[in-house]
């Protein structure tokens, strides 16, 4: 096996008891507490699946670099192997019993996004993508959908933990496509959200105010769909997740036209 192999294999094996974890302890009693601003949770689960990714890599890779959400991670520069990991998406629905969550692992390799895999443990759907080796669900290649126009296209979208205080709540963008838009769906996992994407299942997603663990396996799951990735106006989305559209390619230009308020008004 070679090494990007090798690190697939460890990928999927994490993900999938990961997300055994999260199923096991779904609608359990376990322990939530704010972090940041009140609506900002984060569960006994998320600690408990970020302690089985983090030491399965420090077990098997001791010398990778590793990010991970709730900081238990060491990241690094001299690493050429950089995991960056979200040990449950969707904490918010997991603490309220809302079927919709996952565990999100991204690989980079000499800086590049190279791998992702993506675990929905109530579906069993595993998502995974390699770049230049396309992106799978199930074993099953995924395309983008082709919707061709806005009108028609079902987005997604989900709001950033300071909607509360922030004037940058993304509430003008959402109100905007909700008029052109077929339907906009805000489902509390942006990186099922980006597999969503890939699938064919949405024609489109934008979220500001994200961070690198919640898209760095979606980003290139969307890239090897053939999809299209960005920032809101249409240059290179940034790693960090601070803004990102993605979509089937077809209507990207239409939602860049209206997220960066270029758009004829509804
Ligand atoms: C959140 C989810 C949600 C998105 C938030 C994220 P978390 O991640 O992806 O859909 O709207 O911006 O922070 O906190 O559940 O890992
Ligand atoms: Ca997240
Ligand atoms: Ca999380």
């Amino acid at each position: 096996m070679n090494e990007l192999d090798g690190v697939l294999d460890l990928a999927v094996r994490l993900a999938r008891a990961a997300g055994k974890l999260q199923r096991d302890r779904y609608e359990t009693r376990f322990e939530v507490r704010a972090k940041t601003t009140p609506i900002n949770l984060v569960t006994e689960v998320d600690h408990a699946c970020e302690k089985l990714v983090v030491e399965g890599i420090a077990a098997e890779r001791p010398d990778d670099a590793v990010l991970a959400e709730e900081g238990s991670g060491r990241d690094r520069d001299d690493a050429a192997w950089r995991w960056v990991i979200d040990p449950l998406d969707g904490t918010t629905n997991y603490a309220h019993g809302y079927p919709r969550f996952c565990v999100s692992i991204g690989v980079e390799h000499e800086s590049e996004r190279t791998l992702g895999v993506v675990y929905d443990p109530l579906l069993d759907e595993l998502y995974t993508a390699v770049r230049g080796r396309g992106a799978w669900l199930n074993g099953r290649r995924l395309r983008v959908s082709t919707t061709a126009s806005l009108g028609e296209a079902l987005l997604a979208t989900g709001f950033a933990y300071d909607v509360r205080r922030s004037a940058v709540d993304n509430l003008d963008h959402f109100a905007a496509l909700v008029k052109r838009s077929r339907a906009v769906r805000r489902d509390g996992s942006a990186a099922l959200d980006l597999c969503y994407v890939a699938a064919g299942r949405f024609d489109g997603f934008w979220e500001l105010k994200l961070h690198p663990w919640d898209v760095a396996a979606g980003l290139l799951m969307v890239e090897e769909a053939q999809g299209r990735t960005s920032d809101l106006h249409g240059g290179p989305a940034p790693r960090s997740g601070r803004e990102l559209l993605a979509s089937n390619g077809v209507i990207h230009d239409a939602l860049v036209d209206v997220l960066s308020h270029r758009g004829e008004p509804a």
